[in-house]
């Protein structure tokens, strides 16, 4: 399983990518407010700037809610960056602006996506990825790991090609989830990504050997 940065900021993703381990991002709205990026332009600038430290994909969330605000947006971002994924709700607007743009070249994550029919719908509107969203599905008493396992199964029963990316991961539990689930990607925040790396006896046996080390030294 790929792992993607869930992140607007641009600090925040550069230590990310500096630990080697992450492929590509994902932004949206929310995540560029949180990091103080507000406008279409100063969201255009962080991602150019995100860009520039990750060959992989970035992905960049559409604001507008109808068909063809969509796909002016979804042309538009794919002028930003060289390797950019426009993403598009699961909207009736949505899907259509997605087979659109994916006729077009362009490369589609589909997101907000809470059931497997709206994933049914992406594969075949062309999206490179499907974003389920597994958090959100949790907090309303629903599976989203659950979603994250069918969507996988569905897909791999009929070839299909899009990509499961895991999103709304909440902890490190998710990641180990998504992983078994068979996701391809999963997007972590930044604080989730540092969390998988830690583990008491890690850190314990880092230490004993070096006390031990120390006493040999000694003798
Ligand atoms: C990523 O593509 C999603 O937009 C993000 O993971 C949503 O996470 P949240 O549910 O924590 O806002």
């Amino acid at each position: 399983m790929k792992l993607f940065l869930d992140s607007a900021d641009v600090d925040e993703v550069r230590k990310g990518i500096s630990l080697g381990v992450v492929t590509g991002v994902t932004t949206n709205p929310s995540l560029a407010a949180k990091a103080g990026v507000g406008g279409m332009e100063s969201y255009k600038a962080a991602v150019q700037e995100i860009a520039n430290m990750v060959d992989g994909p970035i992905s960049v969330e559409v604001i507008s809610t109808d068909v063809e605000g969509m796909i002016t947006e979804g042309e538009d971002i794919a002028t930003w960056i060289s390797n950019p994924w426009v993403k598009i709700p699961s909207t009736l607007d949505g899907f259509k602006a997605m087979s659109t743009l994916a006729a077009n070249g362009i490369k589609i994550n589909q997101t907000l996506c809470f059931s497997v029919n709206q994933a049914i719908l992406g594969a075949q509107a062309g999206a490179t990825a499907v974003s389920p969203f597994v958090g959100r599905l949790d907090d309303v008493g629903q599976d989203g790991i659950g979603l994250v396992s069918e969507i996988v199964d569905i897909y791999l029963s009929y070839g299909i090609q899009t990509e499961v990316l895991a999103a709304s991961i909440r902890h490190p539990l998710h990641c180990v989830q998504a992983a078994s689930a068979g996701a391809h990607i999963a997007t972590v925040p930044y604080n989730v990504l540092v969390d998988m790396a830690k583990h008491p006896l890690t850190d314990q046996g880092v230490q004993r050997f070096l006390n031990d080390w120390g006493k040999s030294s000694a003798n």
